[in-house]
């Protein structure tokens, strides 16, 4: 990577935006049928808990394609191309990028549940593992400058105070119940 400069950046959010998405919408559209149904595990605390439902998976990656759609719309062919004029590589990067996000959002909260921390309350997973997890599904695009170790630094440190950002948000306009 030549130089780390405003391009860069903005190469770098626009590949994630999906993923963003993906774990910002079951915010606003989630809440119904509980993945893990309120079964209990071994340790005899809740699989996942009452915050990860499927009405939320479904909206999450909806969302998140959504976001992908209008990428591949109004990116390809501009300077800000993150795919060289491709514009189907915007859709399956945004099912990665989706899926991904939802699935390590899903891991982390499966982890807070093992360490003994209920629903709701915050943890450090909370910012990290979607983001992982999106990364981790992406992968496979083999997107060079997204996946620089300093990229990596600069969207892990920008996805928290983004994410606490946006919890901050939702919480002073009443979407969600506490600020994290
Ligand atoms: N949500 C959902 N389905 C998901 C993820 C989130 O319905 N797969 C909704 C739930 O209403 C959830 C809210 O979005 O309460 C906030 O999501 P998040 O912070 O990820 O969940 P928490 O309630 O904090 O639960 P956890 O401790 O398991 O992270
Ligand atoms: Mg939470």
């Amino acid at each position: 990577m030549p130089s780390f400069g405003f391009e860069t950046i903005a190469y770098l959010l626009l590949f994630i935006l999906p993923a963003y998405v993906a774990n910002a919408a079951p915010v606003l559209l989630g809440g119904h049928f509980q993945i893990d149904g309120g079964m209990r595990a071994y340790d005899n605390r809740p699989w996942l808990g009452k915050g990860k439902t499927w009405l939320g998976i479904a909206g999450g990656f909806f969302a998140g394609m959504l976001a992908s759609v209008l990428e591949a719309h109004f990116l390809t062919g501009t300077s800000y191309d993150l795919f060289g004029g491709q514009a189907e590589y915007y859709i399956f990067a945004g099912l990665l990028l989706s899926i991904g996000a939802l699935f390590g959002d899903l891991l982390g909260s499966f982890i807070k549940r093992r360490m003994g921390i209920s629903s709701g309350k915050p943890s450090f997973l909370d910012q990290l593992l979607f983001l992982f997890g999106a990364l981790l599904f992406a992968y496979p695009l083999s997107l060079s400058i997204a996946f620089h170790p300093v990229s990596i630094l600069f969207l892990v440190l920008f996805t928290y105070f983004i994410h606490r950002g946006a919890n901050e948000f939702a919480h002073t306009f009443g979407l969600k119940k506490v600020p994290w």
